[in-house]
């Protein structure tokens, strides 16, 4: 399930950001953190603008995590506001530039009104061709690899299923990514060497990238870099440098 750009196998197909370091940012310039989730998003808009002039075709934004709802009540109501402006402003642009919108996680844990734009965000841009822009809102990918087993339980305990009809490949469409290829690229911005819970089923053969830029500051030359590094990987996915080449 590890594909890549069958164009070029230099430019990863899938690539998946953990969004990381807006306080941090926001704090370095004695600023309120919110500042930071602000300047973040314009970051959010240049990276889908040019994910696809780069070759990727698939763009995963970890935007916020199912343990963040355990942040200051303020801050999470801060974000819940952006997201809802975000989603009043830029689905139109996401439209009219050919992205599909997309997203994973928890969708019912976040504020109705929220759910309602997304679902007809989902709607407007299902036929697009373009890049697809997936946001991760609520997600954890715990909770994620849970529910696909539960989905899977019910199913064989219905008698649609054999538990020897459980494999990768189901579970892989099970979880919230269904038809998504794996990401080629995981990017972490602002240093931090963890994973939070993005994913852990999917990045199985992801490369790993991780820059000190905190997110406000990943600009699209801090997107090449990470592609160019990207580039110049052995992908192995385990055999030798010669085996996987024949
Ligand atoms: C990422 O930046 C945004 C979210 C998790 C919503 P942070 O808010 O985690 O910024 P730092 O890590 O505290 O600097
Ligand atoms: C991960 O960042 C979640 C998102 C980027 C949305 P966090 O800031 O929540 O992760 P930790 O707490 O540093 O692990
Ligand atoms: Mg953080």
């Amino acid at each position: 399930m590890a594909d890549q750009s069958p164009n070029n196998p230099k430019i990863p197909q899938h690539v998946a950001i953990i969004m990381d370091g807006n306080g941090r940012w926001a704090n370095e310039r004695g600023l309120a953190r919110i500042r930071g989730h602000q300047h973040g998003v314009e970051r959010v808009e240049e990276i889908i603008r040019v994910a696809p002039e780069l070759g990727i075709k698939y763009l995963t934004l970890y935007a916020f995590s199912k343990e963040n709802w355990q942040r200051p009540k303020d801050e999470v109501s801060f974000l819940m506001g952006l997201l809802a402006a975000y989603l009043d402003q830029k689905l139109e642009e996401m439209h009219r530039n050919n992205v599909v919108f997309n997203t994973i996680g928890e969708i019912g844990d976040l504020p109705k009104p929220i759910q309602e734009k997304i679902a007809q965000g989902k709607e407007k841009t299902k036929k697009n061709t373009g890049l697809v822009a997936t946001f991760a809102f609520s997600y954890s990918a715990r909770a994620e690899i849970t529910r696909a087993c539960r989905l899977i339980a019910r199913k064989v305990v219905d008698g649609v299923l054999k538990p020897e009809d459980i494999n990768e490949d189901l579970l892989s469409r099970s979880m919230y990514t269904g038809t998504l290829p794996d990401p080629d690229l995981l990017i972490r911005t602002s240093g931090e060497m963890r994973i939070s819970n993005f994913l852990l089923w999917q990045i199985s053969y992801a490369e790993l990238y991780v820059t000190e830029k905190y997110w406000p500051d990943f600009t699209k030359e801090e997107l090449v870099k990470a592609i160019e590094a990207f580039g110049g990987r052995e992908r192995r996915f385990g055999r030798t440098s010669v085996s996987s080449k024949q």
